[in-house]
């Protein structure tokens, strides 16, 4: 009997063509989902995939933020979330009112937002960043003040390494906040040769705690050229499938094994399956929002 995972496989890659439809997944999705991909990476890079491919459709496999963004930078395409209730908890911790009315509160000041944020948010800001480039945008940027939304440890990291004060929001990632500074001390203890990196949404104690602060990106990039066989990774668990198929001599140990986003679960291949056979669920951002979170996002892709 054939292999059902093998079967549906090849009935999305056979799929995949018939639609001219590219498969953009993020390094947390499942094994088998970043297995059909035709790229896997972090938030940056998936937009910057989104924002050059020649596809008429664009599945997205992530989170709804990440679909809007390849949303607004190809209005022309069809952008696909295969489960369209995979949102982002953290990214719903500020709305646009609230946004216009701090920037009220700080008239003189510039907004920067992180990419997880709602598209009507993006509308509202001067510029957009991601974990891998939030420090050398804000270095860049002149301003008396910048707003920084809505996560405030990734806020007080790029306020920490570029020396610039932050009217920060106090929204988090709930996943990356049940990573404490007590695991990070139990890891040192159990592997003491082992390099630790962490994402820069976690706590800004654990962040102080290790040897290095990447975007998942980042972290995929820096495991290829590290010499150290041991790393102890504080992210979402996701990572590890990737590290371990592309470093199999290396050792990768979760920090926690708490950190799991239940929404960058939501999505497996029948989904993708059915998401191509239907064209559905389709996220498009209205005109009048797209058009003005785009210059956000252009400006961050520009600069970067
Ligand atoms: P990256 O941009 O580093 O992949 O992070 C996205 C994210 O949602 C982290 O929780
Ligand atoms: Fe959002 Fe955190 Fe999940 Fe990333 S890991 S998608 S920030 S809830």
């Amino acid at each position: 009997m054939k292999d059902s995972r093998q079967d549906l496989t090849s009935r999305i890659l056979k799929l995949k063509k018939e639609r001219n439809a590219i498969v953009l997944v993020h390094n947390y999705q499942l094994g088998e989902v970043q297995d059909i991909a035709d790229f896997v990476g972090d938030s940056l890079e998936l937009s910057q995939n989104a924002a050059r491919t020649d596809a008429s459709v664009i599945v997205f496999c992530g989170v709804h933020f990440m679909a809007e963004t390849a949303s607004i930078l190809c209005p022309d395409k069809k952008v696909l979330l295969p489960v369209l209730e995979a949102g982002c908890p953290m990214a719903n911790m500020i709305t646009a009112p609230a946004l216009r009315e701090l920037k009220e509160q700080h008239p003189g000041a510039l907004a920067m937002c992180y990419v997880n944020t709602t598209a009507e948010v993006k509308a509202e800001c001067d510029i957009c960043c991601t974990s891998a480039n939030a420090v050398q945008l804000a270095q860049k940027l002149e301003a008396k003040e910048i707003i920084f939304v809505p996560d405030q440890y990734l806020g007080q990291y790029v306020s920490m390494k570029t020396g610039k004060p932050m009217i920060l929001w106090p929204g988090y990632c709930p996943t990356h906040a049940r990573i404490q500074a007590a695991d990070i001390a139990r890891m040192r203890k159990a592997y003491p040769r082992a390099e630790v990196m962490v994402h820069p949404e976690c706590r800004s104690e654990v962040s102080a705690m290790a040897d290095f602060v990447l975007s998942t990106g980042g972290m995929i990039r820096h495991c290829r050229c590290t010499g150290a066989t041991q790393i102890v990774v504080g992210t979402e668990m996701g990572i590890i499938y990737r590290l371990r198929k592309e470093n199999p001599d290396k050792m990768f140990i979760p920090v926690s094994e708490q950190a799991v986003c239940p929404n960058m679960k939501m999505i497996g291949l029948e989904n993708v399956l059915w998401s191509l056979e239907d064209l559905a669920p389709e996220v498009r951002v209205p005109e009048e929002v797209r058009v003005r979170a785009r210059k956000s996002v252009d400006r961050m892709i520009q600069v970067s």
